[in-house]
């Protein structure tokens, strides 16, 4: 058997390489360092709400006078974006050294997302997983959040690369927010997330049922798509129920327009449950409630 040494320039070159990883993972520490509380919104299907919750959550963390900061972790799909009123290509500042500045948005949410940077809303990212690891590792690495109390964590749906590598590469993660719709199959799948979130050793802050009802103008209430589905997975993991929104025709209008239905509508249903899932999470992630026990911040 032949055996190949490497060259002097591939040895630097990994070398190099190495040193880079090095240097970013100690970064990535030093910043998570000054983020109280870090939450990733997670759910093993796509479609459900994951990112319209995150951006209601972090308005809700806001007017709850908490600093909050959201990284859009869909490298495929980036939309939070838009969901805060900011259009693609919109930039993120960034200094000479490479560090990037968030871009605030009412009502004081720092936001990085790939989506600004993106030129066209068409723009497709077509990467496998190593470059998507390595998006998130500098996005986490390069942006100065400056001293925060929560940075929320839009995911895409799954249990894959980008799940894992948020997990394994944020210090003390303080756990997952799962958000479903109360179908039978949509608990089904949001039990993997569970099962995810366990065996990485991770906290499951609790659960938010988005879609749970439509309430007809003459008051009647239609549950779409099933009732108490989330409140029975709550119930059988021991985890949190953190709330339920309605579907609401302007939640759609409203994601679609670029303005925060949270501001736009702040006296709807929707957006007190929103205010009310804030002040849960506020309690169990600062410690006034018992969780599932697992590791925390
Ligand atoms: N409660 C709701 N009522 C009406 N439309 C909703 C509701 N929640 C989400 N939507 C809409 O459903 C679509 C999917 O939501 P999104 O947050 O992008 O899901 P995900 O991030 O899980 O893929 C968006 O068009 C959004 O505006
Ligand atoms: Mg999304």
């Amino acid at each position: 058997m032949s055996v190949r040494r490497i060259s002097t320039k591939e040895y630097k070159q990994v070398a190099e390489r190495m040193r880079k990883l090095q240097e970013q993972q100690r970064l990535i520490v030093k910043r998570m360092s000054k983020i109280k509380y870090k939450i990733a919104i997670l759910s093993n299907k796509g479609g459900v709400g994951k990112s319209f919750v995150t951006a209601s959550l972090a308005g809700a963390l806001a007017l709850n006078g908490k600093r909050v900061g959201v990284l859009d972790g869909d490298i495929h799909g980036p939309t939070i974006h838009k969901m805060l009123g900011l259009p693609t290509g919109f930039g993120m500042p960034a200094k000479p050294d490479g560090t990037i500045i968030p871009v605030e948005v009412p009502p004081g949410i720092k936001l990085a997302s790939l989506g600004l940077l993106l030129p066209e809303d068409d723009t497709p990212i077509i990467w496998r997983g190593s470059l998507k690891t390595t998006a998130i590792r500098e996005l986490l690495a390069y942006t100065d959040w400056g001293e925060i109390d929560y940075l929320l964590i839009d995911l895409p749906p799954g249990t894959g690369d980008e799940q894992l590598t948020i997990a394994q590469l944020i210090p003390n993660l303080t756990g997952f927010i799962l958000v479903t719709i109360p179908s039978e199959v949509s608990k089904a799948i949001v039990k993997k997330a569970i099962t995810f979130a366990n065996r990485l050793n991770k906290k499951v802050i609790g659960v938010i049922e988005n879609m749970s009802y439509f309430k007809c103008p003459d008051g009647s209430i239609h549950y779409i798509f099933g009732k108490g589905a989330a409140e029975e997975l709550a119930e059988e993991y021991n985890i949190p129920f953190l709330g339920r929104i309605p579907i609401d025709p302007k939640i759609r209008e409203a994601n679609d327009k670029g303005k925060l239905f949270f501001i736009e509508y702040p006296d709807s249903e929707a957006s007190k449950a929103f205010l009310q899932a804030a002040e849960k999470v506020i309690e169990i992630v600062e410690g006034r409630s018992t969780g599932n026990g697992k590791e925390g911040a």
